[in-house]
């Protein structure tokens, strides 16, 4: 059980992690790269202020893990949360979700307009995998470098990401059985997280048996993550949600609470979390972090 003492402890190491990405996105989106401005300040405003950076954590977290140099994780803590604010541009665009309000400010193609909003989120894209190419730190061992650029890419691509927002667009207005359900959100949402998680366990030295239950962690709180993320669309506001919660309802998207129900999704959410936790076991105590961010995950009212 996590005491009080320690989730004082655990809240200022995410907030001095939170900084870390910040600053480390701040710096890769400066005003000064050769960007053409306007596509700089969509790409901008769609990356800093704003975000839980709930992957970044996640990042730092599972470095603990293996005792990994804060600065050897920034770059990969940036990497994927750029992946993560494309995804969600695009998410927003007109053709997909059609969503004004994230984030708690307009969407980027309300800001901007779509063009932009479209190529910007290429460019962040770009950015991400540019990124982890040419960090320094990264590129003193190139085979492990090799390897997280793998993890992201394949998160991100169309066996992940962009295959699970695919599945989510065909599904609109459709009833969706509830593999299938689970199969549109372990892509869309669960794929990147578990990148986020497992990109780390390349930069030390697990034994197989724990990488392979970091990898059963990683991909279940993935799908605790959407899960919640449907309950809170019913049962939140949009002013604290920071988007619009009538969203899934209206483009008729196939959720946990519409498939099954309020409490089937919140005890669906509780016992997919009791597992990934649950594998977590054999890590010991240096999985602390990422046992706290799952009980985030998993109870977050944002
Ligand atoms: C929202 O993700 C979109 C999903 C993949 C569910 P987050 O809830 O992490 O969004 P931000 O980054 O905090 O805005
Ligand atoms: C977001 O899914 C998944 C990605 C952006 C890849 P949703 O469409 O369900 O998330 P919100 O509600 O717009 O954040
Ligand atoms: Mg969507
Ligand atoms: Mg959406």
């Amino acid at each position: 059980m996590i005491t009080r003492a320690e989730d004082v402890a655990f809240v200022q190491r995410l907030d001095h992690y939170r900084r870390r990405v910040d600053a480390k996105l701040a710096d890769v989106l400066h005003p000064d790269r050769e960007v053409p401005e306007r596509l700089l300040d969509a790409m901008r405003y769609s990356v800093l202020g704003g975000g839980k950076r709930v992957r970044p954590l996640l990042v730092y977290a599972s470095g603990e893990l293996i005792g990994a140099a804060e600065d050897a994780l920034d770059t990969v803590a940036a990497a994927v949360e750029l992946i993560h604010a494309y995804s969600l541009v695009h998410d927003d665009l007109p053709a997909m979700d059609d969503d004004d309000l994230r984030r708690g400010r307009p969407t980027t193609h309300r800001q901007f307009d779509e063009a932009t909003a479209i190529l910007a989120g290429d460019g962040l894209q770009a950015l991400a995998f540019e990124l982890l190419a040419t960090d320094t730190k990264l590129a003193a061992h190139p085979e492990r470098q090799v390897k997280i650029v793998g993890w992201l890419a394949r998160a991100a691509g169309p066996a992940g990401m962009v295959g699970g927002q695919a599945l989510d667009m065909a599904a609109e207005g459709k009833r969706v059985d509830e593999r299938g359900l689970e199969r549109i959100h372990r892509g869309k949402t669960g794929a990147l997280i578990r990148a986020a998680i497992m990109m780390p366990s390349e930069l030390g030295s697990l034994s197989n048996e724990q990488r392979a239950n970091l990898d059963v962690f990683a991909t279940d709180i993935g799908l605790v993550f959407q899960i919640r993320d449907d309950l809170l669309e019913v049962e939140q506001d949009t002013a604290t949600l920071g988007k619009n919660a009538g969203s899934d309802a209206g483009n008729e998207k196939s959720t946990y609470p519409s498939t099954l129900g309020i409490e089937g999704a919140r005890r669906r959410a509780a016992d997919t979390h009791d597992r990934a936790v649950t594998a977590l076991r054999s890590l010991g105590e240096r999985s602390n972090g990422l046992v706290w961010l799952s009980e985030f995950i998993l109870n977050r009212s944002y």
